[in-house]
């Protein structure tokens, strides 16, 4: 059963000649560090990658230190607890996936390093997804006990609750923490952790457009020029 067609938003980071929104990205970050990240992984993203884009290495370096990991086995083969760096990865919240699902009344949280490029609807799908979940179900609505309603997802009955509600994270630059705030932010957030090579890919691009452009033009003009004294 397929759900609801998701709404088409104009993304402005999706159009050809933009790149991604870096306040939105690091708005995007902190709604998944404090609220998605207690139920899912992001194990493609390592602390590094956060550098330039969302955080100063500063921050970055600082982030990573507030989590723990294992070190090399010495010459004893124990193993020992150091500070994150910023060549680790950033931690997943259960062990492994039984725990997840433990946690989660048997479903699990699938990992979101990919998930905008793995869900079709992409964007507009996560976004209706977080965004859709009614009040009540539509009358006659048959809800398993543990789901919730939410006519985006394939099926309806989601085993994820509706996290997102107004004012639930501070920004720090102010920007009002609406629900669908959060959830455009958090969107623009995952499409970069998908594609951070998208803004490089668009530069490029328009370097090729442009170079491209001016070699034709002046093969254009080499061409008639040549040809000139034949006519
Ligand atoms: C599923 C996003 C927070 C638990 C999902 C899916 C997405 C998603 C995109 C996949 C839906 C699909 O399969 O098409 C997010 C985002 C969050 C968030 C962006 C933060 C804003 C949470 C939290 C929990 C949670 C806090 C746990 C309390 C789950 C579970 C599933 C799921 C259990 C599997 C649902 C199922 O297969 O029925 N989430 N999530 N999520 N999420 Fe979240």
């Amino acid at each position: 059963e397929e759900g609801l067609h998701p709404t088409q938003y104009p993304w402005e980071h999706t159009k050809w000649t933009k790149t991604f929104d870096h306040a939105a990205l690091r708005r995007g970050f902190q709604v998944y560090r404090e609220v998605c990240a207690a139920c899912h992984s992001l194990k493609r993203i390592p602390y590094r990658s956060l550098v330039g884009t969302i955080m100063t290495v500063d921050e970055a370096k600082a982030l990573a230190e507030e989590n723990e990991y294992d070190t090399e086995p010495n010459d004893e083969g124990e193993i020992e607890k150091r500070p994150g760096k910023l060549s680790d990865y950033i931690p997943a919240p259960y062990k492994n996936d039984e725990a997840a699902r433990a946690a989660n009344n048997g479903a699990l949280p699938p990992d979101l390093s990919l998930i905008v490029k793995a869900r079709h609807g992409g964007c507009n799908y996560i976004f209706s997804l977080l965004t859709g979940y009614p009040d009540e179900p539509p009358a006659g609505a048959a809800v398993q006990s543990g789901l919730s309603f939410n006519p985006y997802f394939p099926g309806t009955g989601i085993a994820m609750a509706r996290v997102l509600y107004d004012g639930l994270v501070e920004y720090e630059d102010g920007t009002p923490a609406t629900s669908s705030q959060m959830a455009k932010d958090v969107v623009e957030f995952l499409n970069w952790t998908a594609e951070p090579e998208m803004d490089e890919r668009k530069k490029m691009g328009i370097k090729v457009l442009i170079i491209g452009t001016a070699l034709l033009a002046l093969s254009g003009w080499i061409k008639r020029y040549k040809w000139a004294p034949i006519k």
